[in-house]
């Protein structure tokens, strides 16, 4: 709503339909009734500190609706990746395979740790990590005495990565797999959910995802004593002692009860912001499907995706106009979309790593864009969003 709507100093303004003049974000919260309920709970508790019976049941739910055994709720996604490496034993100097077409979070804790990122391309028909690219780092790495001592795998915009191939390949190499499912809860692959694949999944709760806590995150294992040594080092490693003792290096890196009381009542609409983030991707595949030169992020044949945001490729000869020509035209409309990851290979902060393949994912930064996604987008917005980028369109504009 606008401010101009929301001021009671404006009541003579004929009302205006939401549809039409607000800005449309690409992925922005989107509120139940559940949390308010919540969140009162907690206040009302007086358990507003860290940690608390929301941060206890929550974890027991995200455990739960992922099929693993435990989780450890934290402050953000980007912490789960730095806990996950430590547990992974990862040490200074060592290798980590990581997706290249992804954010900079899923990178950035492997320098944390003092280790070298190695990155591989994504595979055409899924975006995500190349197996087969992997494979081959695998058996090569093997042969110099090199192996990785993990893989972060990412699974990208709503889509989990081909752990059928992915899972073996990495439990025969005898290398640790973390999976980077902060932008997937809510996806399958193979009927497992995202975040129960490898050694550990890690979820992100930050504000743009399928859910939100405003920010938070959590880390996934099978394995209870794991989640409970991440729960130590994410509380300072403190031990046991009255005057606060410590042995090891921890972090502070736990989730409040008042998220925690947040996170709890946007899962519980976890199905039904599927279903209606893939609703938006159905609509924009009517709308914008058959322009030429158009061509959506295609869904692997192992699962379903969340279609947390909706990404397509424009081919500009084809179209009549670059991704970033549309970009432009939908921001002049005041319609926010983004440019398909800018794979890390080509980030001036990992200039100069080792990269298995690349062109995958130049290709895909190079033109593709995706658009808003929100679950809480109506008709009305897409129908503008379609309109700009069709108008952009050799078609359009004939
Ligand atoms: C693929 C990926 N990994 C990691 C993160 C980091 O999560 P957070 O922002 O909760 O630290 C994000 C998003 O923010 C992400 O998209």
């Amino acid at each position: 709503m606008s401010a101009a709507r929301r001021s009671s100093r404006w009541p003579a303004a004929p009302p205006v339909p939401a549809d039409e003049t607000d800005p449309i974000l690409l992925s922005p919260p989107h509120l139940g009734e559940a949390e308010a309920a919540l969140l009162a709970d907690a206040v009302a508790g007086n358990w507003i500190a860290p940690l608390g019976p929301h941060v206890d049941a929550f974890e027991a739910e995200l455990a739960a609706r992922c099929g693993v055994g435990a989780a450890a709720a934290l402050s953000s996604g980007t912490a789960g990746l730095h806990l996950a490496l430590l547990l992974a034993g990862v040490e200074p100097g060592d290798r980590v395979v990581c997706s290249t077409l992804t954010f900079v979070a899923s990178a950035n804790p492997i320098r944390y740790v003092g280790a070298v990122p190695v990155f591989v391309d994504s595979h055409p028909q899924t975006w995500t990590l190349d197996p087969d690219l992997l494979e081959h780092e695998l058996r090569s790495s093997a042969r110099r005495r090199r192996l990785p001592k993990a893989v972060v795998a990412v699974d990208l915009y709503g889509q989990c990565a081909d752990y059928a191939r992915i899972e073996p390949l990495c439990r025969d190499y005898g290398v640790k797999l973390i999976e980077d499912a902060a932008e997937s809860l809510g996806a399958t692959a193979n009927d497992r959910a995202a975040g129960s694949f490898g050694d550990f999944g890690v979820l992100s709760f930050n504000g743009n995802k399928i859910i939100t806590t405003s920010g938070g995150g959590a880390l996934l294992a099978d394995d209870a004593g794991a989640i409970a040594r991440a729960r130590h080092l994410a509380s300072q490693a403190r031990e046991p002692a009255p005057h606060y003792q410590h042995s090891e290096m921890g972090f502070n890196y736990r989730l409040s009860n008042l998220l925690a009381a947040v996170g709890r009542g946007q899962l519980r609409y976890l199905a039904d912001r599927v279903a209606a983030r893939r609703a938006v991707f159905d609509r924009y595949r009517i709308g914008l499907g058959g322009l030429p030169g158009i061509e959506f992020m295609p869904e692997a044949s192992y699962g379903t995706s969340t279609r947390w945001l909706t990404a397509v490729t424009i081919d500009p000869v084809e179209f009549g106009a670059t991704s970033e020509e549309v970009r432009l035209a939908l921001a002049a409309a005041g319609i926010e979309s983004r440019p398909v990851w800018k794979p890390l290979h080509l980030q001036p902060l990992y200039r100069g790593c080792r990269t298995i393949g690349g062109r995958v994912a130049e290709r895909l930064f190079e033109h593709g864009l995706c658009l808003p996604s929100g679950s809480a987008l109506t008709h009305g917005q897409q129908q503008r969003i379609i309109e700009v980028v069709r108008g952009r369109s050799r078609i359009g504009r004939l």
